[in-house]
Protein backbone atom coordinates (compact mmCIF):
# COMPACT_ATOMS: atom_id res chain seq x y z
CA UNK A 1 0.00 0.00 0.00
CA UNK A 2 2.39 2.58 1.27
CA UNK A 3 4.78 1.87 -2.05
CA UNK A 4 1.88 2.79 -4.27
CA UNK A 5 0.54 5.23 -2.02
CA UNK A 6 -2.63 4.69 -2.25
CA UNK A 7 -5.59 6.86 -0.87
CA UNK A 8 -8.44 5.14 0.63
CA UNK A 9 -11.74 6.16 -0.43
CA UNK A 10 -12.73 7.16 3.02
CA UNK A 11 -10.26 9.33 3.16
CA UNK A 12 -10.90 10.69 -0.26
CA UNK A 13 -14.53 11.28 1.27
CA UNK A 14 -13.31 12.63 4.02
CA UNK A 15 -10.79 15.15 2.98
CA UNK A 16 -13.70 16.70 0.53
CA UNK A 17 -15.79 16.94 3.23
CA UNK A 18 -12.93 19.37 5.57
CA UNK A 19 -12.92 21.32 2.19
CA UNK A 20 -15.91 21.22 0.41
CA UNK A 21 -17.63 23.13 -2.52
CA UNK A 22 -20.88 24.71 -1.88
CA UNK A 23 -23.91 21.64 -3.12
CA UNK A 24 -26.16 23.42 -6.00
CA UNK A 25 -26.62 21.33 -9.26
CA UNK A 26 -29.08 19.10 -9.60
CA UNK A 27 -29.86 15.97 -12.71
CA UNK A 28 -31.49 18.64 -14.94
CA UNK A 29 -28.37 21.42 -14.23
CA UNK A 30 -26.19 18.45 -14.47
CA UNK A 31 -27.90 17.09 -17.62
CA UNK A 32 -27.49 20.56 -19.03
CA UNK A 33 -23.78 21.11 -18.36
CA UNK A 34 -23.12 17.64 -19.88
CA UNK A 35 -24.63 18.91 -23.14
CA UNK A 36 -23.23 22.08 -22.42
CA UNK A 37 -19.77 20.13 -22.48
CA UNK A 38 -20.45 18.14 -25.03
CA UNK A 39 -21.68 19.75 -28.43
CA UNK A 40 -19.18 21.91 -29.51
CA UNK A 41 -16.10 22.33 -32.15
CA UNK A 42 -16.70 18.86 -32.65
CA UNK A 43 -19.71 18.52 -34.39
CA UNK A 44 -19.46 22.21 -35.61
CA UNK A 45 -15.83 22.67 -36.80
CA UNK A 46 -14.11 18.86 -37.10
CA UNK A 47 -16.55 17.26 -39.08
CA UNK A 48 -14.90 19.10 -41.72
CA UNK A 49 -11.58 17.10 -40.29
CA UNK A 50 -13.35 14.04 -39.80
CA UNK A 51 -14.83 13.94 -43.65
CA UNK A 52 -11.00 14.78 -44.75
CA UNK A 53 -10.12 11.57 -43.42
CA UNK A 54 -12.81 9.56 -43.67
CA UNK A 55 -15.21 11.15 -46.00
CA UNK A 56 -18.61 9.87 -45.62
CA UNK A 57 -17.69 6.51 -43.52
CA UNK A 58 -17.34 9.63 -40.86
CA UNK A 59 -20.64 8.53 -39.75
CA UNK A 60 -19.08 4.96 -39.00
CA UNK A 61 -16.37 7.26 -37.44
CA UNK A 62 -18.75 9.00 -35.13
CA UNK A 63 -20.76 5.74 -34.36
CA UNK A 64 -17.31 3.97 -33.04
CA UNK A 65 -16.32 6.90 -31.00
CA UNK A 66 -19.86 6.82 -29.60
CA UNK A 67 -19.52 3.63 -28.37
CA UNK A 68 -16.26 4.16 -27.03
CA UNK A 69 -17.04 7.08 -25.20
CA UNK A 70 -20.81 4.89 -23.84
CA UNK A 71 -19.12 2.41 -22.39
CA UNK A 72 -16.59 4.43 -20.58
CA UNK A 73 -19.28 6.13 -19.54
CA UNK A 74 -21.18 3.54 -17.83
CA UNK A 75 -17.63 2.56 -15.88
CA UNK A 76 -17.40 6.49 -15.02
CA UNK A 77 -20.88 6.60 -13.99
CA UNK A 78 -19.99 3.37 -11.53
CA UNK A 79 -16.91 5.66 -9.95
CA UNK A 80 -18.38 8.74 -9.68
CA UNK A 81 -21.55 7.27 -8.12
CA UNK A 82 -18.63 5.50 -5.68
CA UNK A 83 -16.95 8.87 -4.95
CA UNK A 84 -18.95 11.73 -5.51
CA UNK A 85 -15.97 13.93 -4.98
CA UNK A 86 -14.15 16.72 -7.21
CA UNK A 87 -11.24 15.51 -9.33
CA UNK A 88 -12.72 13.62 -11.85
CA UNK A 89 -10.61 10.39 -12.88
CA UNK A 90 -7.56 11.72 -10.89
CA UNK A 91 -9.05 11.00 -8.13
CA UNK A 92 -10.06 7.99 -8.70
CA UNK A 93 -7.05 7.07 -9.82
CA UNK A 94 -5.79 8.14 -6.60
CA UNK A 95 -7.79 5.72 -4.38
CA UNK A 96 -7.36 2.78 -7.16
CA UNK A 97 -3.85 2.65 -8.42
CA UNK A 98 -2.01 5.23 -6.20
CA UNK A 99 -0.56 8.96 -6.58
CA UNK A 100 2.18 8.05 -9.25
CA UNK A 101 -0.55 6.63 -11.62
CA UNK A 102 -3.04 9.64 -10.06
CA UNK A 103 -0.56 12.33 -10.91
CA UNK A 104 0.05 11.06 -14.32
CA UNK A 105 -3.33 11.36 -14.98
CA UNK A 106 -4.05 13.92 -13.39
CA UNK A 107 -1.53 15.17 -15.61
CA UNK A 108 -2.62 13.77 -18.65
CA UNK A 109 -6.39 15.41 -17.80
CA UNK A 110 -4.79 18.81 -18.50
CA UNK A 111 -4.62 17.86 -21.77
CA UNK A 112 -8.10 17.18 -21.69
CA UNK A 113 -9.40 20.03 -20.29
CA UNK A 114 -7.26 22.97 -20.72
CA UNK A 115 -6.44 21.88 -24.13
CA UNK A 116 -9.37 21.40 -24.88
CA UNK A 117 -10.74 24.64 -24.02
CA UNK A 118 -8.13 26.14 -26.21
CA UNK A 119 -9.68 23.99 -29.22
CA UNK A 120 -13.06 25.38 -28.67
CA UNK A 121 -11.62 28.76 -28.43
CA UNK A 122 -10.30 28.33 -31.79
CA UNK A 123 -12.95 26.22 -33.68
CA UNK A 124 -15.25 29.66 -32.04
CA UNK A 125 -12.76 31.92 -33.49
CA UNK A 126 -13.71 30.01 -37.32
CA UNK A 127 -16.78 30.71 -36.96
CA UNK A 128 -17.22 34.51 -35.41
CA UNK A 129 -14.84 35.29 -38.60
CA UNK A 130 -17.51 33.75 -40.65
CA UNK A 131 -20.24 35.53 -39.08
CA UNK A 132 -18.56 38.93 -39.15
CA UNK A 133 -17.58 37.61 -42.69
CA UNK A 134 -21.11 37.50 -43.47
CA UNK A 135 -22.54 40.20 -41.14
CA UNK A 136 -24.61 42.42 -43.44
CA UNK A 137 -26.93 39.43 -44.03
CA UNK A 138 -27.84 39.10 -40.27
CA UNK A 139 -27.98 42.93 -39.50
CA UNK A 140 -27.95 44.84 -43.04
CA UNK A 141 -27.48 48.09 -41.34
CA UNK A 142 -23.44 46.80 -40.74
CA UNK A 143 -21.27 46.17 -43.62
CA UNK A 144 -19.30 42.94 -44.21
CA UNK A 145 -15.86 42.61 -42.14
CA UNK A 146 -13.48 40.70 -43.28
CA UNK A 147 -10.67 40.13 -40.32
CA UNK A 148 -6.67 39.93 -41.42
CA UNK A 149 -5.92 36.33 -41.91
CA UNK A 150 -2.92 37.24 -39.61
CA UNK A 151 -5.35 37.90 -36.29
CA UNK A 152 -7.76 34.73 -36.71
CA UNK A 153 -4.83 32.30 -37.30
CA UNK A 154 -2.27 31.28 -35.13
CA UNK A 155 1.81 31.04 -36.68
CA UNK A 156 1.39 27.40 -37.86
CA UNK A 157 -1.74 28.23 -39.71
CA UNK A 158 -0.01 31.01 -41.45
CA UNK A 159 -1.37 33.65 -39.11
CA UNK A 160 0.54 35.86 -35.80
CA UNK A 161 -1.98 35.00 -33.14
CA UNK A 162 -5.53 34.20 -33.19
CA UNK A 163 -7.04 36.53 -31.45
CA UNK A 164 -11.02 35.89 -30.95
CA UNK A 165 -9.46 32.44 -29.78
CA UNK A 166 -7.00 34.07 -26.91
CA UNK A 167 -10.02 37.15 -26.13
CA UNK A 168 -13.22 34.77 -25.77
CA UNK A 169 -11.39 31.80 -23.21
CA UNK A 170 -10.05 34.67 -20.92
CA UNK A 171 -13.76 36.28 -21.18
CA UNK A 172 -14.79 32.77 -20.24
CA UNK A 173 -12.00 32.49 -17.42
CA UNK A 174 -13.54 35.87 -16.05
CA UNK A 175 -17.12 34.02 -16.11
CA UNK A 176 -15.51 31.31 -13.88
CA UNK A 177 -14.31 33.35 -11.45
CA UNK A 178 -17.83 35.68 -10.38
CA UNK A 179 -19.29 31.31 -9.80
CA UNK A 180 -20.46 28.36 -10.63
CA UNK A 181 -23.84 29.27 -9.95
CA UNK A 182 -24.16 32.25 -12.40
CA UNK A 183 -21.96 30.22 -15.06
CA UNK A 184 -24.17 26.97 -14.87
CA UNK A 185 -27.30 29.65 -15.63
CA UNK A 186 -25.43 31.49 -18.83
CA UNK A 187 -24.55 27.43 -19.69
CA UNK A 188 -28.63 26.31 -19.84
CA UNK A 189 -29.48 29.42 -22.26
CA UNK A 190 -26.40 29.00 -24.70
CA UNK A 191 -27.10 24.59 -24.76
CA UNK A 192 -30.83 25.61 -25.50
CA UNK A 193 -29.39 27.60 -28.76
CA UNK A 194 -26.92 25.17 -29.41
CA UNK A 195 -29.76 22.49 -29.74
CA UNK A 196 -32.36 24.68 -31.92
CA UNK A 197 -29.13 25.35 -33.69
CA UNK A 198 -28.74 21.31 -34.77
CA UNK A 199 -32.66 20.77 -34.89
CA UNK A 200 -32.72 23.31 -37.43
CA UNK A 201 -29.75 21.62 -39.48
CA UNK A 202 -31.09 18.52 -39.57
CA UNK A 203 -34.54 19.52 -40.29
CA UNK A 204 -33.12 21.37 -43.49
CA UNK A 205 -30.55 18.79 -44.46
CA UNK A 206 -32.36 15.15 -43.94
CA UNK A 207 -35.33 15.58 -46.47
CA UNK A 208 -32.65 16.65 -49.38
CA UNK A 209 -30.17 13.44 -48.46
CA UNK A 210 -28.78 11.56 -51.75
CA UNK A 211 -27.64 8.21 -51.60
CA UNK A 212 -24.99 9.08 -54.57
CA UNK A 213 -23.29 11.61 -51.88
CA UNK A 214 -22.63 8.21 -49.62
CA UNK A 215 -20.56 6.69 -52.92
CA UNK A 216 -17.21 5.99 -52.13
CA UNK A 217 -18.42 5.47 -48.34
CA UNK A 218 -14.55 5.07 -47.27
CA UNK A 219 -12.66 6.01 -49.99
CA UNK A 220 -9.48 6.17 -47.38
CA UNK A 221 -9.68 2.76 -46.14
CA UNK A 222 -10.66 1.87 -42.62
CA UNK A 223 -7.30 2.28 -40.83
CA UNK A 224 -3.81 3.93 -41.16
CA UNK A 225 -2.50 7.60 -41.63
CA UNK A 226 -6.02 8.21 -42.96
CA UNK A 227 -9.51 6.68 -42.93
CA UNK A 228 -12.24 5.68 -40.79
CA UNK A 229 -10.48 4.69 -37.67
CA UNK A 230 -8.26 8.12 -37.46
CA UNK A 231 -11.30 9.70 -38.39
CA UNK A 232 -13.10 8.06 -35.06
CA UNK A 233 -9.59 9.12 -33.20
CA UNK A 234 -10.08 12.93 -34.18
CA UNK A 235 -14.07 12.90 -33.81
CA UNK A 236 -13.99 11.48 -30.92
CA UNK A 237 -13.63 15.03 -29.44
CA UNK A 238 -17.12 15.48 -30.05
CA UNK A 239 -18.00 13.52 -26.91
CA UNK A 240 -15.40 14.50 -25.12
CA UNK A 241 -16.92 16.42 -21.76
CA UNK A 242 -19.49 14.32 -20.60
CA UNK A 243 -17.21 13.07 -17.67
CA UNK A 244 -16.66 16.66 -17.06
CA UNK A 245 -20.05 16.12 -15.49
CA UNK A 246 -18.46 13.98 -12.61
CA UNK A 247 -15.76 16.90 -11.89
CA UNK A 248 -19.05 18.94 -10.72
CA UNK A 249 -19.76 15.93 -8.09
CA UNK A 250 -19.06 17.96 -5.22
CA UNK A 251 -21.05 20.91 -6.32
CA UNK A 252 -24.15 18.62 -7.11
CA UNK A 253 -27.25 17.84 -5.09
CA UNK A 254 -27.66 13.88 -4.02
CA UNK A 255 -24.54 12.36 -6.41
CA UNK A 256 -25.23 8.89 -6.05
CA UNK A 257 -28.19 9.61 -8.05
CA UNK A 258 -27.87 12.80 -10.26
CA UNK A 259 -24.51 12.12 -11.66
CA UNK A 260 -25.20 8.47 -13.45
CA UNK A 261 -27.95 10.51 -14.73
CA UNK A 262 -26.05 13.45 -15.88
CA UNK A 263 -23.16 11.37 -17.05
CA UNK A 264 -25.50 8.87 -19.35
CA UNK A 265 -28.01 11.17 -20.44
CA UNK A 266 -26.12 14.04 -22.10
CA UNK A 267 -24.16 11.40 -23.98
CA UNK A 268 -27.12 9.33 -24.99
CA UNK A 269 -28.71 12.72 -26.39
CA UNK A 270 -25.42 14.30 -28.01
CA UNK A 271 -25.03 11.03 -29.91
CA UNK A 272 -28.67 10.80 -31.21
CA UNK A 273 -28.04 14.76 -32.88
CA UNK A 274 -24.65 13.56 -34.03
CA UNK A 275 -25.34 10.85 -36.48
CA UNK A 276 -28.54 12.88 -37.54
CA UNK A 277 -26.20 15.98 -38.23
CA UNK A 278 -23.25 13.41 -39.89
CA UNK A 279 -25.76 11.95 -42.04
CA UNK A 280 -27.52 15.58 -43.35
CA UNK A 281 -24.10 16.82 -44.16
CA UNK A 282 -22.75 14.13 -46.40
CA UNK A 283 -26.57 13.56 -47.63
CA UNK A 284 -27.01 16.83 -48.80
CA UNK A 285 -24.01 18.37 -50.16
CA UNK A 286 -21.61 15.62 -50.35
CA UNK A 287 -18.19 15.03 -47.86
CA UNK A 288 -15.46 13.62 -50.53
CA UNK A 289 -11.98 14.04 -49.49
CA UNK A 290 -9.46 15.96 -51.18
CA UNK A 291 -6.43 13.77 -52.63
CA UNK A 292 -3.30 14.48 -53.46
CA UNK A 293 -1.87 13.68 -57.16
CA UNK A 294 -1.63 9.97 -55.87
CA UNK A 295 -5.15 9.19 -54.98
CA UNK A 296 -4.00 9.24 -51.28
CA UNK A 297 -6.38 12.21 -49.12
CA UNK A 298 -4.62 14.99 -47.97
CA UNK A 299 -3.54 15.55 -44.48
CA UNK A 300 -5.93 18.14 -42.69
CA UNK A 301 -4.25 20.75 -41.13
CA UNK A 302 -1.68 20.31 -43.38
CA UNK A 303 -0.25 23.16 -45.61
CA UNK A 304 -0.62 20.82 -48.72
CA UNK A 305 -4.51 20.56 -47.83
CA UNK A 306 -4.80 24.47 -47.22
CA UNK A 307 -3.06 24.89 -50.77
CA UNK A 308 -5.52 22.57 -52.58
CA UNK A 309 -8.40 23.95 -50.57
CA UNK A 310 -7.66 27.85 -52.02
CA UNK A 311 -10.76 28.87 -54.15
CA UNK A 312 -12.54 25.26 -53.73
CA UNK A 313 -15.96 25.19 -52.13
CA UNK A 314 -16.09 22.08 -50.00
CA UNK A 315 -17.10 20.73 -46.85
CA UNK A 316 -13.78 19.61 -45.96
CA UNK A 317 -12.37 22.82 -46.77
CA UNK A 318 -14.74 24.60 -44.58
CA UNK A 319 -13.89 25.98 -40.89
CA UNK A 320 -17.65 26.48 -40.60
CA UNK A 321 -18.72 23.31 -41.74
CA UNK A 322 -22.28 23.43 -40.52
CA UNK A 323 -22.80 26.77 -41.78
CA UNK A 324 -21.31 26.17 -45.32
CA UNK A 325 -23.70 23.09 -45.90
CA UNK A 326 -26.84 25.22 -45.68
CA UNK A 327 -25.27 28.01 -48.04
CA UNK A 328 -24.63 25.88 -50.32
CA UNK A 329 -27.92 24.01 -50.00
CA UNK A 330 -29.56 27.55 -50.53
CA UNK A 331 -30.17 28.50 -47.27
CA UNK A 332 -27.32 31.27 -46.62
CA UNK A 333 -29.56 32.99 -44.46
CA UNK A 334 -30.03 29.89 -41.93
CA UNK A 335 -26.71 29.13 -42.80
CA UNK A 336 -25.34 32.32 -41.38
CA UNK A 337 -27.81 31.62 -38.34
CA UNK A 338 -26.50 29.01 -37.50
CA UNK A 339 -22.95 30.06 -37.34
CA UNK A 340 -24.37 32.89 -34.86
CA UNK A 341 -25.80 30.29 -33.07
CA UNK A 342 -22.06 28.31 -33.16
CA UNK A 343 -20.71 31.89 -32.10
CA UNK A 344 -23.11 31.87 -29.12
CA UNK A 345 -23.12 28.28 -28.18
CA UNK A 346 -19.50 27.12 -28.51
CA UNK A 347 -18.63 29.36 -24.84
CA UNK A 348 -20.76 26.88 -22.90
CA UNK A 349 -18.01 24.36 -24.20
CA UNK A 350 -15.10 26.54 -22.69
CA UNK A 351 -16.82 26.99 -19.68
CA UNK A 352 -17.47 23.37 -18.72
CA UNK A 353 -13.66 22.51 -20.00
CA UNK A 354 -12.14 25.62 -17.74
CA UNK A 355 -14.72 24.32 -15.13
CA UNK A 356 -13.49 20.71 -15.08
CA UNK A 357 -9.24 21.65 -15.35
CA UNK A 358 -9.99 24.20 -12.40
CA UNK A 359 -11.93 21.15 -9.97
CA UNK A 360 -9.28 18.87 -11.01
CA UNK A 361 -6.39 20.74 -10.06
CA UNK A 362 -8.37 22.02 -7.28
CA UNK A 363 -8.05 18.48 -5.89
CA UNK A 364 -4.55 17.97 -6.79
CA UNK A 365 -3.34 20.78 -4.71
CA UNK A 366 -5.52 19.65 -1.74
CA UNK A 367 -3.99 16.29 -1.93
CA UNK A 368 -0.69 18.58 -1.67
CA UNK A 369 0.66 17.65 -4.88
CA UNK A 370 -0.05 20.90 -5.81
CA UNK A 371 1.27 24.21 -4.02
CA UNK A 372 -1.72 25.17 -1.27
CA UNK A 373 -2.28 28.60 -2.69
CA UNK A 374 -4.34 26.88 -5.30
CA UNK A 375 -7.24 26.04 -3.37
CA UNK A 376 -7.64 29.18 -2.21
CA UNK A 377 -11.33 30.06 -1.83
CA UNK A 378 -12.06 33.78 -2.78
CA UNK A 379 -14.10 35.14 -0.18
CA UNK A 380 -17.13 36.92 -2.36
CA UNK A 381 -17.50 34.54 -5.38
CA UNK A 382 -16.82 31.22 -3.13
CA UNK A 383 -14.97 30.00 -6.17
CA UNK A 384 -10.94 28.78 -6.38
CA UNK A 385 -10.06 31.84 -8.06
CA UNK A 386 -6.55 31.62 -8.58
CA UNK A 387 -6.24 28.27 -9.88
CA UNK A 388 -8.99 29.34 -12.01
CA UNK A 389 -6.80 32.58 -13.19
CA UNK A 390 -3.78 30.12 -13.94
CA UNK A 391 -5.87 27.78 -15.77
CA UNK A 392 -7.39 31.03 -17.93
CA UNK A 393 -4.13 31.68 -18.96
CA UNK A 394 -2.36 28.67 -19.11
CA UNK A 395 -5.61 27.26 -22.00
CA UNK A 396 -5.50 31.24 -23.73
CA UNK A 397 -1.86 30.46 -24.41
CA UNK A 398 -2.19 27.60 -26.85
CA UNK A 399 -5.70 28.84 -27.96
CA UNK A 400 -3.79 32.05 -29.53
CA UNK A 401 -1.06 29.53 -30.91
CA UNK A 402 -2.05 26.27 -32.37
CA UNK A 403 -4.56 24.74 -35.28
CA UNK A 404 -8.08 23.57 -33.97
CA UNK A 405 -7.03 20.03 -35.15
CA UNK A 406 -3.72 19.38 -33.90
CA UNK A 407 -5.00 20.84 -30.55
CA UNK A 408 -7.77 18.36 -30.98
CA UNK A 409 -6.06 15.28 -31.21
CA UNK A 410 -3.85 16.45 -28.39
CA UNK A 411 -6.69 16.83 -26.50
CA UNK A 412 -7.84 13.42 -27.33
CA UNK A 413 -4.85 11.67 -26.30
CA UNK A 414 -4.88 12.81 -22.96
CA UNK A 415 -8.56 11.90 -22.62
CA UNK A 416 -7.86 8.38 -24.11
CA UNK A 417 -5.44 7.36 -21.48
CA UNK A 418 -8.09 9.14 -18.45
CA UNK A 419 -10.77 6.76 -19.74
CA UNK A 420 -8.84 3.37 -20.18
CA UNK A 421 -7.27 3.80 -16.41
CA UNK A 422 -11.08 4.77 -15.21
CA UNK A 423 -11.94 1.85 -16.72
CA UNK A 424 -9.76 -0.25 -15.19
CA UNK A 425 -9.93 1.38 -11.99
CA UNK A 426 -13.72 0.16 -12.26
CA UNK A 427 -12.54 -3.70 -12.45
CA UNK A 428 -9.72 -3.27 -10.03
CA UNK A 429 -12.35 -1.92 -7.36
CA UNK A 430 -14.87 -5.10 -8.21
CA UNK A 431 -11.88 -6.91 -6.87
CA UNK A 432 -10.69 -5.43 -3.90
CA UNK A 433 -13.66 -3.19 -2.66
CA UNK A 434 -16.51 -5.39 -3.67
CA UNK A 435 -19.08 -4.74 -0.83
CA UNK A 436 -18.60 -0.52 -1.20
CA UNK A 437 -22.05 0.96 -1.88
CA UNK A 438 -22.30 1.61 -5.44
CA UNK A 439 -25.64 4.06 -6.12
CA UNK A 440 -24.58 2.58 -9.80
CA UNK A 441 -23.61 -0.61 -11.19
CA UNK A 442 -22.23 -0.54 -14.53
CA UNK A 443 -24.19 -3.67 -16.30
CA UNK A 444 -22.26 -6.24 -17.09
CA UNK A 445 -19.19 -5.09 -16.02
CA UNK A 446 -16.42 -7.57 -16.88
CA UNK A 447 -17.48 -7.27 -20.54
CA UNK A 448 -18.22 -3.25 -20.77
CA UNK A 449 -15.02 -2.31 -19.03
CA UNK A 450 -12.73 -4.23 -21.02
CA UNK A 451 -14.61 -3.35 -24.08
CA UNK A 452 -13.80 0.46 -23.01
CA UNK A 453 -10.41 -0.15 -22.15
CA UNK A 454 -9.80 -1.53 -25.59
CA UNK A 455 -12.12 0.88 -27.54
CA UNK A 456 -9.19 3.76 -25.76
CA UNK A 457 -6.63 1.77 -26.47
CA UNK A 458 -7.48 1.07 -29.86
CA UNK A 459 -8.49 4.98 -30.69
CA UNK A 460 -4.94 6.20 -28.98
CA UNK A 461 -3.19 3.91 -31.32
CA UNK A 462 -5.08 5.50 -34.13
CA UNK A 463 -3.80 9.32 -33.40
CA UNK A 464 -1.11 10.54 -35.14
CA UNK A 465 2.46 9.50 -34.42
CA UNK A 466 3.16 13.50 -33.71
CA UNK A 467 0.40 13.61 -31.31
CA UNK A 468 1.33 9.89 -29.38
CA UNK A 469 5.23 10.95 -28.98
CA UNK A 470 3.83 14.13 -27.64
CA UNK A 471 1.44 12.50 -25.22
CA UNK A 472 4.34 10.56 -23.55
CA UNK A 473 6.88 13.96 -23.91
CA UNK A 474 4.27 15.53 -21.97
CA UNK A 475 3.74 12.77 -18.97
CA UNK A 476 7.30 12.82 -19.26
CA UNK A 477 7.41 16.47 -18.15
CA UNK A 478 5.27 15.24 -15.31
CA UNK A 479 6.86 13.09 -13.86
CA UNK A 480 9.74 15.47 -13.37
CA UNK A 481 7.53 17.97 -11.42
CA UNK A 482 6.20 15.16 -9.51
CA UNK A 483 9.64 14.18 -8.09
CA UNK A 484 10.96 17.84 -7.47
CA UNK A 485 7.45 18.56 -5.49
CA UNK A 486 4.28 16.42 -5.07
CA UNK A 487 6.30 13.60 -4.25
CA UNK A 488 7.52 15.53 -1.24
CA UNK A 489 4.56 17.57 -0.25
CA UNK A 490 1.95 14.82 -0.76
CA UNK A 491 -0.25 14.93 2.33
CA UNK A 492 -0.94 11.11 2.18
CA UNK A 493 3.24 10.70 1.87
CA UNK A 494 3.42 12.98 4.95
CA UNK A 495 1.22 11.49 6.72
CA UNK A 496 2.54 7.90 6.22
CA UNK A 497 6.18 9.55 7.39
CA UNK A 498 4.56 10.32 10.75
N1 LIG B 1 -16.98 17.73 -27.11
C1 LIG B 1 -16.60 19.08 -27.04
C2 LIG B 1 -16.57 19.72 -28.37
O1 LIG B 1 -16.84 19.07 -29.34
C3 LIG B 1 -15.31 19.23 -26.33
O2 LIG B 1 -16.30 20.88 -28.47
Amino acid sequence: MKQFRIKPLDEILATAEKKALHRSLGAFQLTMLGIGAIIGTGIFVLTAEAAQKAGPGMMVSFLIAGFVCAVTALCYAEMASMIPVSGSAYTYTYGVLGERVAWVVGWALILEYAIAASTVSVGWSGYVAGILRNLHSLLPFLPNINLPAAWINGPLDGGIINVPALLISLLVTCLLVIGTRESARVNAVLVSIKILALVVFIFLALPVMQIENFHPFAPNGWVGSSGVAPAAASIFFAYVGFDAVSTAAEETKNPNRNIPIGLIGSLAICTVFYILVAAGAIGSVGAQPLMDAHGVGLEPGSTQLAAACKGVEQLVCSKEPLAFVLRTMGHAHVGNLIGLAAGLALPSVILMMLFGQTRIFFSMARDGLLPPVFTRIHPKYKTPHIITIATGIFASFFAALFPVGKLADISNSGTLFAFLVVSAGVLILRKTDPDRKRHFRAPMVWVMAPLAIAGCAFLFTQLSGYTITLFFSWAAIGLVVYWSYGNRHSHLAISQRK
